[in-house]
This record gives structure tokens, sequence and C-alpha cells, in this order.
């Protein structure tokens, strides 16, 4: 037996036990005759004491010798502290040991493993085996395992079926591009790993399965951003017979359930709903953070044709109100400025209204707007004295955009975005359609397997990006965590979903002749979501970055630093294969 407690256990009440733990060193103080050692392991630390009394000079010299990260077995008696710690759980008792054992040195590893380290991410990365030693990189992936095990659990108690589908599979179009992986058996063809399991889910749902989930992995190769993984996790469900409504009810359930059961917080009795045209509108963001207000004001009827040629020729004038931020600085609003002129944002330039408190204003368009004109905006906006009234404009998509990214950054700023709050948000009816300039076509707004609503059909043909969908996603706090929609379950709707979508009859015969052949043997209405996993938890756990909630992830340029992957293949891999690359 290695050890009869863990590191976390051992209280007052122990005092008396003879016990053994083992772990890691990790940190010790030596006063001579004294010598303390923190001993860790994934329960906690506790503390180990020596001295020449309860034990021999012999081990104190053992002792002496240990190093962080040293693997070591300890076992004596559990004592109460002299001086004891109230901020550690084991804080009032430490174990006088009587023998120690080491059961592996270690190097001395290059960055402290401690709740604050001074090591850089990169370095952490490489070392991330050590990185996960740390007890809040620990907590993260515990909340993450918690709400797995919690995810089982309700869609269990709900009839959903865990079933897996196949990693190596034909492309299934989610947006991005394909991970691919050659056939050594079929030689020159390629499986594509599953953006998700879409179709697969699907076809559980011809095949009577009725309800449906997997926690699953899914691979796209995209730009990474924060919130981006170039693999990372659903909880991918679908259900038969359903409309909208049950599948928003269900799995409002499920949110309910997980923030009750792992954080201990009710959220509201009925999640509020919007459609995507008034989140756009309202917004400029089909997940809008609703933890704060700041809305866009169309001033478009107040500012134009005043003789400002940037708002004139502008197709929308928009303005947010800041509150209680007039008396921002000269240096505070050139920052803002600056901000929304970097190349990621692109504004050409922000106009600000200052509320004075006695009544007046004072704006960066002072030569353009008598103070009637801004007395206007300011009624349109809400602002009172004393507020601050950020104003963009521009064509309708970029500016939403621009102004939606200063409305966040404000609400940074200002603190608005409480890490502890939960807004969560059904954001319904999206276009079915997206026109890409690109490649002057239409793309699937979710995905092609998605159904238009009926009253929306007859504008398939005239008006193909008037058609709205029976999909949906629920955004919290800014972040997108699921999303899903209605099917297609009729092969006629679905072949023409793709002639719309610029496939021709052999190409999405080729692609998808499967899944439209499976709708000619009694498919029953379905409809589904998928939760992105890592967002979910780490929007639970407060954070943007869902990186530090998987436990080896990749780098913004997909790499992982630790096992140094992607690497080239030897001739041999590639023959084999018989692959030839172009550019080696
Ligand atoms: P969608 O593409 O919206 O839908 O994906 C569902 C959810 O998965 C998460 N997600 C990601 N998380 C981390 N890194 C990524 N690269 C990434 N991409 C997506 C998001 C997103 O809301 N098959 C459909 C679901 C359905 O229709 O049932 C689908 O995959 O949280």
């Amino acid at each position: 037996m290695y050890r009869s407690r863990t590191c976390g256990e051992l209280r007052i009440e122990h005092v008396g036990e003879s016990v053994t733990l083992a772990g890691w060193v990790q940190r010790s103080r030596d006063k001579g005759a004294m010598l303390w050692v923190d001993l860790r392991d994934r329960y906690g630390i506790t503390q180990l004491f020596f001295n020449e009394e309860g034990g021999s000079a012999e081990l104190m010299e053992k002792a002496r010798r240990l190093g962080r990260e040293f693997v070591v077995q300890a076992t004596g008696k559990v004592i109460e502290r002299v001086s004891k710690n109230d901020k550690m759980p084991t804080g009032e008792v430490e174990i006088q040991v009587e023998t120690l054992a080491v059961l592996n040195p270690s190097k001395l590893p290059p960055f402290t493993i401690e709740d604050d380290t001074d090591g850089g991410e990169e370095l952490r990365m490489q070392y991330r085996y050590l990185d996960l030693r740390r007890r809040p990189v620990q907590e993260k992936l515990r909340l993450r395992n918690k709400v797995a095990l919690e995810t089982r659990k309700y869609l269990d108690s709900e009839d959903f079926l865990d079933v897996e589908t196949p990693v190596l599979i034909k492309s299934t179009p989610e947006g991005a591009r394909d991970f691919v992986v050659p056939s050594r058996m079929n030689e020159g063809q390629f499986y594509a790993l599953p953006q998700s399991p879409q179709t697969f889910k699907q076809l559980l749902m011809v095949s009577g399965f009725d309800r449906y989930y997997q926690i699953v992995k899914c691979f796209r190769d995209e730009d990474l951003r924060a919130d981006r993984q170039p693999e990372f996790t659903q909880i991918d469900c679908e259900m038969a017979f359903v409309e909208q409504e049950d599948v928003l009810n269900t799995f409002e359930g499920l949110v309910r359930h997980l923030f009750r059961e792992v954080r201990g917080i009710e959220l509201e009795e009925s999640f509020p709903r919007m459609t995507y045209e008034e989140a756009m509108e309202r917004f400029g963001s089909d997940k809008p953070d609703m933890r704060f207000g700041m809305e866009f004001v169309n001033l478009n009827d107040t500012a134009k044709g005043k003789g400002f040629n940037v708002f004139d020729s502008a197709e929308v004038v928009l303005a947010i109100n800041v509150e209680d931020c007039a008396v921002y600085t000269r240096k505070q609003l050139d920052a803002i400025t600056d901000w929304v002129k970097r190349p990621q944002i692109g504004a050409k330039g922000l106009v600000y209204v200052k509320c004075n408190e006695d009544g007046s204003f004072k704006s960066s368009v002072d030569k353009f707007y008598s103070q009637d004109d801004l007395k206007e905006w300011a009624a349109a906006a809400k602002a009172k004295p004393g507020d601050l009234m950020l104003v963009l404009s521009g064509d309708m998509d970029s500016t939403r955009k621009q102004m939606n990214e200063l409305r966040l950054h404000m609400g940074n700023e200002l603190g608005l975005r409480n890490p502890n709050e939960f807004k969560p948000l059904w954001v319904v009816d999206f276009p079915l359609l997206e026109w890409d300039e690109e490649t002057n076509r239409f793309h699937a707004m979710h995905h092609p397997f998605t159904s238009p609503k009926p009253e929306d059909e007859h504008l398939l043909d005239k008006e193909p990006g008037k058609v709205r969908a029976n999909a949906y996603d629920l955004a919290m706090n800014g972040v997108e965590l699921g999303g899903g929609s209605i099917r297609i379950h009729d092969r006629g709707v679905q072949s023409r979903m793709f002639d719309l979508l610029g496939f021709t009859k052999e190409e999405a015969e080729a692609q998808f002749g499967f899944l439209m052949s499976a709708f000619e043997y009694g498919a029953p209405p379905h409809g589904g979501l998928a939760f992105g996993l890592d967002r979910l938890v780490a929007t639970m756990g407060g954070s943007e970055s869902i990186r530090d909630y998987i436990a080896f992830p990749k780098n913004n340029s997909g790499r992982d630093v630790m096992i140094d992957a992607p690497s080239p293949l030897n001739e041999e891999q590639l023959d084999e294969l018989g692959i030839h690359l172009a550019h080696a």
C-alpha cells in the first residue's frame, strides 16, 4: 500500500493517527534543527515535519536532499501544528515524519508549480504535464468532468441514448475545412474527420433511436481564436418527432440542470428569446452579451443631412450610450478611437458626444451639429447629463460589427461583464442562407440539413436570401454555447437545398446520396442541437479562453508544442500511402 491517506484529507480530529502519504514535494523550509516539506497530490497539500528528536540525523539528511517535485512517501503521526495556517484545509495539522522514501527524484522543473507560476504560456504548454499539476488548472478540468457527468445524468434521465459514431468519415459541411486522413488500403482516397456527427445522428433518427446524444470530438480546420480549437468537444444531441419548441425546452432544462448541480446557480425560469434580426439590430451580434445594456441606437434620422459628409454618405449612423462617462478625458477618448481604428476592428474614426452635467453638449463634430441637434441624438439614445455617446458610421454590416466590438470593449472597461453573472439567450429565426461575395453563391448559414420555415418556403425561388430557417443558437455572456435546427426530412426538399447551394445533382448524390436515400425509407421529422462543451465549461468557469479547460490544447497555429505535432512523415510512410509531396 503506497498510502493510507491523501494529502487533502487530514484534519485536527486525525491527530494521533499513524499515516502514510505519497505525493510531490512542492517546497521545503530548512531551519537547521527543524525542516518542513509541503507534500502535494491531487487532493491537497499536507505539511511534513522533520526534527531530530522525532526522527534521526539520517532522516534529517534525507529530507534536506529533497528537491522540488521529488516523488516521496512519508510515514508518521498526525500532530497539531504550532503555527496553524487557516488558508489551507489541512492547515491545523502536520505529519511528524518517521520514515521517508524517495520514490523518484525530479529534475528542477522549468517553472514553479504553484497556484501562481512564473512560467509563460509557451513554456507551460511545452511541459503541459507539469502545468497540469497546478491546482487552478486541475480545478478547471474537475469542472469539466462535473459538467460532462451531469450532462450524462440529465440526458440519461430524459431517455437519450449515447451512441458512438465513426471518426473516419466523408466530409460533413459545417462551414470549415476538413482534416483529412489518407487511406493506405484505398490509395489516393481520403477519409475526412467529422466536423460534427451531423449526418450520422440524423441517420440514427431514421433508425428509430428517437433520442441520441454523444459527448464527442469534432475536428475543424479553421483559423483559431480564444474560443476555437481545431479539435473540440460537442455535447451532440438529436430528437425525433419534435418541433423547435420541444428542442429548446429540453436543452434549456439541461443548461439549468448543469448550472444548478455544478455551480449552485438557479438560472431564470424561461430563457429569453430574440430573433436573429432583432439581435443584429440591437447588438450587431448573433450572440449578444445580455449582462449589460448599451444597445445600438440608429441616428440616421437625426445625424444625416447636416453637411457632415462622413455621416451623409454612410448607410448607417449608430450610437451607443455609455452611462456616466462624460468625464472621460481627451486621452481616454483618443485611446478608444485608436482602439476602434486598429485593423482587427477596422473603423475609420469615432465620434463622441459628452452630455455635460449642465445640459450642454461637447462633441468631436461641434462644427457640423448644433446643441439642438445633439440634444436630439441624446433623446434618441436616452442619454442623460453625465453620459457619453459613441458614434460610428459606414455600411450596415461592418458598422454593426465594429459597434458590437466597441460595446463589448466598453463593457470590459467598465467592469460590466461580471464573470459570475450568467445571461442565457436563445437567438432564433436565423436566415437559411448567407450570400458569399467571394464565391458568389449562397452558403447554408447553419448547415445544408436545416429546414426552411414553412411560411417562408414560397420565397425559396425568388428571394432565397430572405428565407428564415428553423434554426436556433443558445448564447450566453457573448458566447455561442450551442446551436441546432429542425432538419429537412424529405428527399425532395433536401435535394432542392443542395441545388440552391450550387451543388449539381451528381455532386449532391456523390456526397450525400446515402442521406437522401435514407429519407426515402420513412425518415421521421427530427431536429437537435450541439453544445460546445469546451465553451460551456469555460463560460461556467467565468473564462473566455477554452484552452485552459482542455487538458492538452493546441496553440494558435494549431500546434501541440509538447508532442511537437503536426510533424513530417518519413519517406516510407508516404510511399505506403502513395503520397508525393509537391513542395517537399
Ligand atoms: P455548430 O457548428 O454550431 O453546429 O457547432 C455547435 C457548437 O460547437 C461549438 N464549436 C466550437 N467550439 C470550439 N472550437 C471550435 N472550433 C468550435 N466550432 C464549434 C460552438 C457551437 O455552438 N452539427 C451542428 C449542430 C446541430 O445542428 O445539431 C453543429 O456542429 O459552441
